[in-house]
């Protein structure tokens, strides 16, 4: 099998190190099938891309690392109460986001901002300010890596969960994304419950648009999040953990002010708090750092992929013992030994 020689670190957002045996982008059906073919003549297994910010490569691959790049967005049905679009995969998320807006196609707007492609949203089924891309998705259409078939999935064949989807469980690696159908409503109904949401938005004379949502969000998230076009991140390094009702009313008790939000099996707490109180926020070495705005999302000041996930491992560790609960890594991690 040929050595690894393709640089990998321009393809993601954390910049890090790291070589792959082979790349190819493409942008069409045809070329993404033909890609598919040679990777399975040369026995190479395939990563595929988007923009590079939810991946970790903390080594070099063994792998054709493959992107598709298609452009496009079509109404499929329109009428007074919503719109359906086709999105192919390749295009820009938060660009989506603001045509939307512009089109008066409403839903998005908590979810500006978001960096990625809108083939990844729905592998970990994007979510902020209490809006989840989840209930948004009519289908996704994909071609299966081991034969290049057509795939359709429907909303409940992707078995949407809190930052989790059939495309990381059954259908890991199994698939390339190459565009999603939205359904968006054309009367807005902003959302606007999540905590820091409502304090931003509080104190106005009439309630709030969807672009007063949209432009609070992109203030937000501009004021407390790293821009991984200056400085590498991958967003929130870490799920939020979800604990059973009684556990989370211990910790509330022994840990007064730790924020709870409702969830499906209990409550979630708040990862970037509870690492935070055990130390973290701003703590740097050896190139990575935990963001000082930030204690969720982990950088890169030019380290390698063994040292962020070294921190983290560390993060996880004194999480695990101050608080008692694991904290799970988000972002897909490649090129460690299983
Ligand atoms: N907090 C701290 N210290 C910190 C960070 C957060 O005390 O260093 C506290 C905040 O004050 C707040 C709570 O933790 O009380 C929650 O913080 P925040 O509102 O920033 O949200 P989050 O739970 O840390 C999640 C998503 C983000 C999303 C925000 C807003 C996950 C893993 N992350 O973060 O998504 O933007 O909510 O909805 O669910 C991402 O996935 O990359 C991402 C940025």
């Amino acid at each position: 099998m040929a050595s690894a020689a393709e640089d990998l670190s321009a393809l993601t957002t954390l910049e890090l190190p790291a070589k792959a045996t082979a790349r190819r982008d493409v942008a069409d059906l045809p070329a993404l099938r033909e890609a598919l073919d040679v990777a399975r003549a040369a026995g190479l297994p395939v990563i595929v891309l988007g923009e590079g910010s939810n991946v970790v490569f903390a080594g070099d691959v063994e792998a054709l690392v493959l992107r598709y790049t298609a452009t496009g967005r079509t109404v499929l049905a329109e009428d007074d109460e919503s719109v359906t679009l086709r999105v192919a995969a390749g295009e820009h998320w938060h660009s989506l986001v603001a045509w939307c807006l512009e089109q008066g196609y409403h839903g998005f707007e908590n979810l500006a901002l978001i960096p990625g492609t809108v083939g990844a949203a729905p592998i970990q089924n994007i979510g902020a300010y209490g809006v989840e891309l989840a209930p948004f998705v009519e289908a996704v259409h994909a071609v299966r890596i081991a034969d290049g078939e057509s795939l359709v999935l429907s909303r409940s064949d992707c078995a949407f969960g809190y930052r989790d989807s059939v495309f990381k469980g059954a259908l890991r690696d199994a698939v390339v994304i190459t565009a999603v159908d939205f359904r968006l409503q054309r009367t807005a109904a902003p959302v606007t419950d999540y905590p820091t949401l409502r304090e931003a938005l509080a104190g106005r004379a009439q309630a709030p648009g969807p672009r007063d949502v949209f432009d609070a969000v992109v203030a937000l998230r501009r004021a407390r999040l790293p821009d991984p076009a200056t400085t590498p991140n991958a967003g929130s390094f870490f799920k939020n953990p979800v604990v059973d009702t009684a556990t989370a009313d211990e910790l509330a008790r022994r840990y007064p002010g730790m924020p709870q939000f409702e969830a499906p099996g209990g409550r979630k707490l708040a990862a970037g708090w509870l690492i935070e109180q055990c130390g973290w926020r701003g703590v740097e070495g050896e190139g990575v750092a935990v963001h000082p705005g930030h204690a969720l999302v982990l950088v890169s000041h030019g380290g390698d992929g063994r040292a962020l996930l070294a921190l983290a491992r560390r993060i996880q560790a004194s999480v695990a013992e101050t608080f008692g609960c694991h904290l799970e890594i988000e972002p897909r991690v490649y090129g460690v030994a299983a």
